[in-house]
Order: structure tokens, then sequence, then C-alpha cells
């Protein structure tokens, strides 16, 4: 092969090389270009979540209009993305909604308010995250599973209100739960009743004095 073409051959080979390496580099400055676009922090101010957190309230009476089963798919996947530790995702949802089920909830608790349909928050003890020996976070990620699907609800126009006041044990009971699953939270769910109102511990705040310390 003469020498010309040999030296042509090796200028094409590192104009590929080239190339090969240039073309990465130009695809991360795109992803950095489409970053910048995204507003900071200090500007992604999300006022509608404001809204969202300040208009919702617990209702404590419920229209018997049955929730529809879109919304609540919705809901439970919103509760889906909630954050768990170590994404252990030990929640376990039952959805009481049939005659049978809604009137053992009212057997256990008298913080159902008429509502068609509850959310029943349990955690597995088969997929909980331990803390220590004798504790897990269990409680806590279910609650905040519990948030997501609140908000969602009332993002989709309707009323929730958690309830603690049940013994956990009546719920194992009368739902007939096997021996891991732990009731932590009740939730009725639906369409608010006409008549229904905040209370007045909706707007009753401590001021953020009270409640936060900076250090
Ligand atoms: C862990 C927890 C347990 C609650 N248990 C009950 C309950 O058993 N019955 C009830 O009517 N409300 C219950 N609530 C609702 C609170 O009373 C209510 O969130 C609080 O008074 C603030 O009012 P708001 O939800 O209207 O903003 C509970 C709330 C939480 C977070």
């Amino acid at each position: 092969m003469p020498i010309d073409s040999n030296s042509n051959n090796m200028k094409k080979l590192s104009f590929i090389i080239l190339l090969a390496l240039a073309l990465p580099l130009c695809a991360c400055c795109g992803q950095k270009k489409e970053q910048k676009n995204e507003p900071d922090m200090e500007t992604k101010v999300n006022k509608d979540f404001m809204d969202l957190a300040a208009g919702r309230y617990s209702v404590r009476h419920f229209s018997p209009k049955p929730v529809e089963q879109e919304k609540i798919d919705l809901i439970l996947e919103a509760g889906k993305l909630a954050p768990t530790a170590v994404n252990s995702q030990p929640q376990m949802i039952y959805v009481l909604r049939s005659e049978e089920a809604i009137a053992k909830a009212n057997q256990i608790t008298r913080c159902i308010y008429g509502a068609p349909q509850a959310f029943m928050f349990c955690y597995d003890d088969n997929r909980v995250c331990r803390r220590g020996e004798n504790d897990n976070y269990g409680d806590i990620d279910v609650t905040i599973v519990l948030t997501h699907m609140m908000l969602e609800a009332y993002n989709l126009g309707l009323g929730t209100c958690p309830v603690g006041a049940f013994n956990p044990d009546d719920a194992k009971k009368v739902f007939d739960l096997p021996d891991n699953i732990h009731p932590i939270l009740l939730m009725p769910f639906g369409y608010a009743a006409d008549d229904a109102k905040p209370s007045a511990m909706h707007t009753t705040y401590r001021s953020l004095d009270e409640t936060v310390v900076y250090k």
C-alpha cells in the first residue's frame, strides 16, 4: 500500500475516533442545557401545592355517593409513590367498600362519618424495615403513604379524615387479619356531604416560633 494512502487511512481513523469521543460529550452538554432550562429550587415554589395543603380539611360528614374506581386507582397510585424506610414498602391497604366491610369498620370506630368507603392502613411485619431490636418504621411509612393519598383524594375533589380512634386488636379480629399485618390508621373518604365544613381545629395553628428551632 502506498505511503500516501496509508496516511489518508490514518487521518480517517483519527477522525472517527475523535467523533466517537466527542459524541457522548455533546450528549452531556445537551443534558446540561435541558437541566439549565428547569427552574432552580428558589423559583420552583409550587403555589398549587400550598393551596392543596391549606384547603384540605378533615371531613366528618360524607355523602352516600360511592367514589368511582378511576379515582380510587389514582389515590392508590399516589400512595405507591410515597417514600418508605429503605424503600421497604411495608404498607398493606385495605379498601373497605362492601356493606359488610363498612359495617365492620363502624363496629370498631365511631369515626367513619357516613362514608360508603374507607381505607384501612396497615403494615406487613414481614416487609417492614427494623429500627433497632424492638422497633420498626412501619407506622411512619404507613402515615406517609396515607398523607400522599389524603392529598391526592383532595386534589380529586374528595374528602378524607385520618382516624386513629380504634383498637388495632379489634381491627385484626373483625377483619380476620393474619398475625403479620398491623393496622395503624383508618381513613374514611368520599364526597363531602353538603353541610360538611372544617372544624375549628382546622385553622388552629401553633406559630412556627413554637414548633421550629433553628440550630
Ligand atoms: C394520626 C391522626 C389521628 C387522627 N384521628 C382522628 C380520629 O380518630 N377521629 C377524627 O375525627 N379525627 C382524627 N384525626 C383528624 C385530626 O383531628 C385533624 O387532622 C386535626 O384536628 C386538624 O384538622 P384538619 O384535619 O381539619 O386540618 C386524626 C388525625 C391524625 C393525623
